[in-house]
């Protein structure tokens, strides 16, 4: 089978790395050769010997040259990146994609586009890096109805996080780091204000539950604002604030959503650190699993880029298709459970409230909480800062309608001796 891989970044040297150092075993899994005969790419990469192989600044080239059987995609975004799988697709042309961006926004369209020209669109490492979690959804666990998703499937955010609570480290600092070791999106800001994890989750959503990629309709909450004390005032009520992806099935639809979590921390998903990845998966029949790995870097997505090339090959040999839906559902089987709306969830709270140090204070807000009927699991009031004569108070809820927590934010919001906003951070267990 003849390939062509369109960009030489992070993703694309590994893959093209990890082909040629491994090729005999890639070879005897897929039942023949793999062979790379041309790459696309804006400039050459010093960390790949291109050898003979034809390389070309022409990113569009590989689309409709006859020799080439898949073109892996693989420079991201979706601007160039869409010109080119529609047009690779549309001259007959398997592709493979790690672009999650892609899938989740045009999905619904490339998709359908892939089967009237009769090949594939392959998509594992999009979502989660090197983790085979789409084939695990998708394969593994085709015989369950699957109930919920939750995942740490940015691992530039899940690396800031850690080192803010390991090291006291500060945000601006980690991120550098994380952009420096090929982690970050080309724009940072799609990891800390959770756009990344909304596209792989928008993802996984679809393959859990057989709906359309449904990625504007995600809720989507960043980690820009964490403040340390909030790291440290988690870990004090036996928590870890994670940035989480969760869709779940629930009564009117699907959850879908990503924002900071508080996890207690004895549960497995609280101790996945660094830029690792972990996706946990309720299911009916199998119980709760979780896959964990590396979610980014250059050969860990590799190595999910090529899965889905020896998929391809093995097919390409006897000549006909993967023989697996894009979405694991067939398309015309898609069902059409809909996002509910944040205010409609249901999730316990951290609330983090600034007031004056008065007395009564205390008691004002725990009136505000009962008048909703809302259980407060405990609640803790710091030291007065002698600077500003304020004392901070922290509360854990029994769970509770996102819209009624949102009322009772805007009445202690009013209260006299509240000052500034209030700090909701959401609290999820998986048991
Ligand atoms: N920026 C992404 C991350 C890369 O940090 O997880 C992998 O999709």
């Amino acid at each position: 089978m003849r390939i062509a891989i369109v960009g030489l970044g992070t993703v694309g040297s590994g893959t093209f790395n990890v082909l040629k150092r491994n090729q005999s075993d890639i070879a005897a899994r897929a039942g023949g050769p793999i062979q790379v005969v041309q790459v696309a790419s804006r400039r050459l990469n010093p960390t790949c010997e291109l050898g003979d192989v034809e390389f070309t600044t022409d990113i569009m080239a590989p689309c409709s040259n006859p020799d080439v059987d898949v073109v892996v995609e693989l420079l991201g975004g979706t601007g160039i990146a869409a010109d080119v799988v529609r047009s690779a697709l549309s001259h007959g042309k398997h592709v493979i994609t790690a672009n999650k961006a892609l899938i989740a926004e045009q999905g619904n369209e490339l998709f359908p586009l892939a089967a009237a020209n009769g090949v594939n669109l392959a998509f594992e490492a999009s979502v989660a890096g090197g983790i085979p979690v789409i084939k695990a959804i998708r394969e593994g666990l085709a015989a369950n109805r699957i109930l919920a998703v939750a995942g740490i499937i940015n691992g530039t955010g899940n690396f800031i996080l850690t080192e803010m609570r390991e090291k006291g480290r500060a945000f601006a600092d980690v991120l550098a780091e994380a952009q420096a070791l090929g982690y970050a999106e080309a724009d940072p800001t799609f990891d800390v204000e959770g756009i990344d994890a909304a596209h792989k989750l928008t993802i996984l959503a679809s393959v859990a539950f057989g709906v359309p990629l449904q990625f504007r309709a995600a809720y989507t909450e960043g980690i820009s604002r964490i403040d340390p004390q909030d790291v440290r005032q988690a870990e004090a009520f036996g928590y870890r604030i994670k940035h989480l992806g969760i869709t779940r099935r629930c009564e009117n639809g699907i959850e879908l959503r990503v924002h900071p979590t508080l996890i207690p921390e004895k549960q497995l998903i609280a101790k996945v650190d660094g830029v690792m990845n972990a996706v946990m998966i309720q299911a009916d029949a199998l119980g709760q699993t979780l896959y964990y790995g590396a979610g980014a870097g250059s050969e860990a997505t590799a190595s999910a880029v090529i899965a889905d090339l020896v998929d391809i090959a093995r097919a390409h040999r006897q000549n006909s298709s993967l023989g697996v839906p894009s979405l694991g559902y067939r398309a015309d089987a898609l069902n059409d459970l809909k996002v509910v709306p944040i205010n409609e969830i249901e999730c316990a709270y951290y609330l983090r409230i600034l007031a004056k140090d008065h007395p009564g204070v205390l008691a004002n807000v725990a009136q505000i909480l009962s008048r909703h009927s809302i259980n407060i699991e405990s609640i803790t009031q710091k030291e007065t800062d002698e600077q500003n004569g304020l004392v901070p108070m922290i509360l854990l809820t029994h769970r509770v309608r996102e819209k009624d927590m949102d009322h009772v934010i805007d009445a202690i919001e009013a209260l006299d001796d509240v000052v500034g906003s209030v700090i909701r951070i959401r609290v999820e267990s998986f048991s």
